[in-house]
């Protein structure tokens, strides 16, 4: 049997970066039509952990939910969008590869997803209607996740953190 030291918190934060950053800037997750506030509060500690930016869109409602919704005690990357389709076709135009996080038919499968190495930004979709009809069109390469369960998709958040570490290539 190995024996096991399970990492104390001081290890962890030694082992962390010692300042918060202002901008990431390689790596964006895009919850460009989001509806339930605790998905942003998640997506945001991935987004931290992977060493991603969040952008979101400018609802009256989302910096509270963000604020609620971060348990970390430091600044965190959040980009603040107009209309979405305006915002995808300026980031493509920047340079930027845009991977949607959706089911569709050309979707790859997320194992053959490589890791980000240029500026890469990955979109998710409304919590009940998915990626808007007219961001799909913008979008360069479309990655699932495969499941085999009953349920036809998962939480945006849990689908999110999932590619983001793969983006990342910490997975
Ligand atoms: C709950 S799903 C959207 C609902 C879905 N379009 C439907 O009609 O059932 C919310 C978002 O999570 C992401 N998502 C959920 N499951 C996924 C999966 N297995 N692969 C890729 N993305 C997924 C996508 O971004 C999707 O737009």
């Amino acid at each position: 049997m190995t024996s096991v030291r399970v990492s104390t918190r001081a290890d962890l934060r030694a082992a962390r970066r010692r300042r918060p950053h202002s901008c990431w800037g390689h790596l964006v997750a895009a919850p460009l039509w989001p509806m339930h506030g605790e998905n942003l509060g998640t997506l945001l500690r991935t987004c931290d952990a992977v060493g991603a930016c969040l952008a979101v869109p400018r609802l009256p409602w989302v910096p509270e939910a963000l604020a609620r919704g971060n348990t970390l005690r430091h600044r965190t990357c959040v980009h603040f969008t107009g209309d979405p389709v305006r915002w995808l076709t300026r980031q493509r135009e920047q340079g930027a590869r845009v991977v949607g996080v959706e089911l569709a038919d050309e979707s790859i499968r997320l194992a053959d997803l490589p890791a980000a190495r240029a500026r890469t930004v990955a979109v998710l979709g409304h919590e009940r209607h998915g990626i808007e009809p007219a961001a799909v069109d913008l979008l360069d390469q479309v990655v699932e996740i495969p499941m085999v369960g009953h349920g036809t998709t998962l939480n945006v958040a849990v689908a999110g953190s999932l590619v983001l570490y793969k983006l990342a290539g910490l997975l």
